[in-house]
């Protein structure tokens, strides 16, 4: 089929990526023509495993094509997928104003039936405002230009697998035209036994929502658990472990640790909650679950003060600053928000990442930013574990110890088995767990 895909962030590119590996003929664009001769040139704007070998091959195919036109990707089209932004107002609300505009474009390119496909999240009833664009937009083309949604749930660093090995498909439409389309499109996951969930748009666009405001609560579930476990001397990892054994919990999003960030649980909590309010329902859970995640950094400067006293003087080193593992991504960090409140409290602060040192430094001009773990930890008086790259388990924790001035470890990720800490004569603070203090410094 022809796709033409409005959009190359992390959504879009990576639904150029995977539309083109199922065999559909897709054109990418984006209005920032910089982006748009970096991705032609093979190479994604952010970091995401695999995908820029992935363009490469796709284009090299001649399936994958990129413009600064959105005219050329919409021309012909079969379906659209609109991939573009939704920001967050200083209210909290999703600004919708990109997703607007990029269907007016399609309207206003259509050459005939065509579906725009919403990927972006959305409040529950844009898709009907999208409708009714198009109606107004092209009368001529009544009944031909349909809107579905199809949100997508793919992860920042295992996007690809995520896009191509989907567990569910899910797809919000209101005319069975639309609907055959899209089966059509997905043909190549179903037939390789991917569940297809079809119903109505509002639907899908709450399920969407839905979907990530419940995983955020599991998140901040378990770091209200922590909270408590560091009071009364419990540990959360097994209770988590406790918890997911039971089918109907499920161990995954039960990581206690410094809390959530990226561009999607915070902003689509605050936008969901927005969303229930301006329809008359406080859904003031969704509140707490903000507010807990906030609790978790707050929590590791107190942890800090408890074993340093005063921070002023105090050297830092932060390890990982994207917020999660695989991305070069530092939107809503938490160890960025980690930094900027111990610079604040007067602290020099040192951060090391093996991809987003740069964007950090960029976000954060303050933070000095190596290139090089154990140079990170030279002469600090803590180390921050933030994000949990996998290469993090596999320090040379002596080396690291001897690089310190002060021999504190606190783990915002659980990374460590607190036996090794010990060994290597490190104060260590997990999360949610007992401290361990190594033999001497006990003594
Ligand atoms: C999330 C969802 O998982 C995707 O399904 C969804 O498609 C995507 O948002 C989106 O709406 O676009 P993503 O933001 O890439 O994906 O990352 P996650 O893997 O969900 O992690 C989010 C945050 O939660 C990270 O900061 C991570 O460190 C944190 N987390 C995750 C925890 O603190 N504990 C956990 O147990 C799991």
């Amino acid at each position: 089929m022809r796709v033409g895909v409005i959009g190359t962030g992390h959504v879009g590119l990576v639904s150029c990526a995977s539309l083109a590996l199922m065999g559909h003929q897709v054109v990418g664009c984006d209005s920032d023509p910089e982006k748009i001769s970096l991705i032609r040139s093979g190479v994604a704007p952010f970091y995401e495993p695999g995908l820029d070998d992935c363009l490469r091959d796709e284009m090299a195919s001649g399936r994958l094509t990129f413009t600064s036109d959105v005219q050329e990707a919409v021309r012909g089209a079969e379906v659209v997928f609109i991939c573009v932004g939704t920001p967050p107002r200083a209210s909290g609300e999703a600004n919708l104003l990109a997703i607007e505009q990029a269907v007016r474009q399609f309207a206003r390119y259509a050459t005939g039936p065509a579906i725009a496909v919403a990927k972006s999240t959305v409040p529950a009833g844009t898709a009907g405002r999208v409708q009714r664009v198009l109606l107004l937009e092209r009368p001529d083309l009544a009944g031909q230009l349909d809107v579905v949604s199809n949100p997508e749930f793919l992860r920042e660093g295992t996007a690809l697998e995520d896009a191509l090995h989907p567990d569910r498909i899910l797809v919000g439409a209101s005319s069975p035209r639309a609907l055959e389309t899209m089966r059509r499109l997905y043909e190549p996951l179903l037939n390789h036994g991917c569940k297809l969930i079809e119903t109505d748009i509002r639907t899908a666009e709450l399920a969407k929502h839905a979907c990530n405001a419940f995983l955020a609560l599991k998140i901040s579930y378990v770091n209200a658990l922590a909270r408590l476990c560091e009071k009364v001397g419990a540990d959360v990892v097994t209770i988590a472990d406790v918890m997911g054994a039971d089918a109907r919990i499920g161990r995954a999003f039960l990581n206690a640790g410094l809390g959530f960030g990226g561009y999607c649980f915070p902003k689509d909590i605050q936008a969901f909650e927005r969303l229930a309010a301006g329809l008359g329902y406080e859904f003031t859970l969704l509140r707490e679950v903000a507010r807990i995640n906030e609790e978790a950094v707050a929590a590791t400067i107190e942890k800090m003060r408890g074993v340093l006293w005063n921070l002023e003087d105090k050297r830092i080193a932060l390890f990982g600053l994207s917020f999660k593992p695989g991305t070069d991504d530092i939107r809503f960090a938490p160890a960025l928000a980690l930094a900027r409140r111990l610079i604040e409290d007067g602290a020099s602060v040192v951060g090391y990442d093996p991809q987003a040192g740069p964007n950090a430094k960029e976000e954060l001009p303050e933070l000095e930013v190596v290139l090089d773990p154990y140079e990170a930890a030279v002469k600090c008086h803590a180390v921050v574990i933030c994000t949990e790259w996998p290469e993090f388990r596999s320090l040379d924790l002596v080396r690291l110890r001897n690089a310190l001035i002060f021999p504190l470890v606190i783990d915002g990720r659980n990374l460590f088995d607190p036996s090794d800490m010990r060994a290597a004569g490190l104060l260590y603070y997990p999360t949610g767990r007992p401290p361990v203090e190594p033999d001497d410094l006990a003594s």
